[in-house]
């Protein structure tokens, strides 16, 4: 077989063979297959697109170029979930608790945050002490114990994703489904679980900007998934505004920690008890989605879920006296309001702008190598919809220093539209996809 007649079928919009595609992501694994060969191939599926197959093939390839992650020694149907990435989005500090308190294994692994979008492990690192690194063994004991463990993705999790998503990003090859599904599946489909909810966000802070593409990623992610024995229900939600109020790590713990306690922002607590919902209907604790949103939304009141991620905190290290008296933690040294300059309504926020304005404070990372600052980030008051009076406080920054608070309150500023007609709130969730296709929600 040659990597050169496999570029030229595809070339030519031709179909390539499971064994065609086994090759290229073994060949590419190894650095037997260089960087420019699959560049081309890359080009030309962006070109010619892949069927149902080919994106499956080259989905379970990507995460057998690695290890496997066997959860077979927990038992129950485990669950996971997973965000395509978005502003404020801290809905697994909320979920995992939820569903593990009713008694569905989670064994979750997560990433850190890159851009403007964070990751759930720094948001766990910043709780004092709490340990995101756990032994394989220590991990899977945790989850037959108490239902719940949250770690870094090993670093040999789906390694043909990793170099395929370097060469993508430097050669404009991102933005094709296929292989967007595919990179994202190869991760779930290596970290084992038999349950996964995929939450993928659409709007100006989302890597899908249209509903219908956000649709259409959804569709492919869940075909595959279904195609290798998975049972995957993708629920599109927004991100045209932060999700909830708070945007930086701690921050957005203690954000989690009062919709855990019975309060919080709305369309946080929305979209969380979403997610739960579908992982219990998966995992068959629920016989319907209203029984399976009645169990979730139980969970919270009666305490258990926030007993649970006081649980997770104290497995792992943590202290969980942060967790019960989130005021005791260290403040950010500069804490200045920022107050709308005009009457109006806010028309858009843009959720990425938002991201970068978190970002320069030192909440997130530029390059993969930066540390981020547990402490620091933004709170958002006013949001898509609201009227706002000139003075009003708009949102708070709270960062270590004033040249970082300045830079950030200048982008701050940048990602609000105002308008002078009334604009209408957006919806948090807009429907899901499950293997019968697109379901809106009425
Ligand atoms: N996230 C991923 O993990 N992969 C992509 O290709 C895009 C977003």
């Amino acid at each position: 077989m040659r990597m050169y007649d496999i570029i030229t079928k595809k070339k030519h919009g031709g179909e390539l063979t499971d064994e065609e595609i086994r090759f290229v992501v073994q060949g590419f694994t190894a650095g037997e297959i260089p960087d420019y060969q699959m560049s081309a191939l890359l080009m030309a599926i962006c070109l010619k697109g892949l069927n149902r197959r080919e994106t499956a093939t080259l989905t379970l390839s990507m995460a057998e170029s690695g290890d496997m992650l066997d959860l077979s020694a927990i038992e129950g149907k485990k669950a996971d979930k997973h965000s395509t990435g978005g502003v404020g989005d801290k809905t697994t500090l909320i979920v995992a608790p939820i569903v593990a308190s009713l008694g569905v294994p989670v064994a979750k692994m997560s990433g850190r945050g890159l851009g403007h979008t964070g990751g759930t492990i720094d948001k766990l690192e910043s709780i004092p002490g709490f340990q995101t690194t756990v032994p394989p063994e220590i991990f899977i004991k945790n989850v037959n114990e108490m239902k719940l463990a949250v770690a870094g993705q090993s670093a040999n999790l789906a390694p043909a994703d990793k170099k395929m998503y370097a060469l993508r990003d430097v050669t404009a090859t991102v933005d094709n489904i296929s292989l967007i599904a595919a990179s994202i599946m190869s991760k779930k489909l290596a970290s084992g679980a038999d349950v996964i909810v995929l939450d993928v966000k659409t709007g100006s802070g989302a890597f899908m900007k249209t509903k219908e593409d956000s649709v259409a990623l959804a569709q492919a992610m869940v075909d595959i998934g279904t195609q290798c024995g998975r049972k995957v229900y993708a629920v599109i939600t927004d991100m045209n505004q932060v999700l909830g109020t708070a945007v930086g790590n701690w921050l957005e713990v203690e954000e989690a920690i009062a919709v855990l306690r019975g309060g919080g922002d709305a369309e946080l607590r929305e979209v969380s008890i979403t997610l739960a919902s579908f992982l219990l209907l998966g995992c068959g604790k629920a016989s319907s989605l209203t029984e399976a949103r009645h169990l979730a939304l139980e969970a919270v009141e009666s305490g258990a879920a926030f007993e649970k991620l006081c649980e997770l905190c104290e497995r792992q290290g943590g202290d969980s006296d942060y967790i019960r008296h989130p005021e005791r933690m260290r403040k950010a040294a500069v804490r200045r309001d920022v107050r709308a300059v005009r009457d109006g309504f806010v028309g858009e926020i843009n959720a990425e702008e938002i991201g970068m304005s978190a970002l320069v404070l030192g909440a997130g990372r530029e390059k993969k190598e930066d540390s981020v600052n547990p402490y620091v980030g933004l709170l958002v008051f006013k949001k898509v919809g609201d009227y706002v009076k000139k003075g009003e406080i708009i949102g708070t920054i709270l960062g270590d220093d004033e040249s970082r608070t300045d830079a950030s309150e200048e982008r701050f500023r940048a990602a609000y539209t105002w308008s002078a007609d009334p604009v209408s709130p957006v919806t948090p969730v807009y429907g899901y996809v499950d293997c019968d296709g697109f379901h809106p929600v009425k």
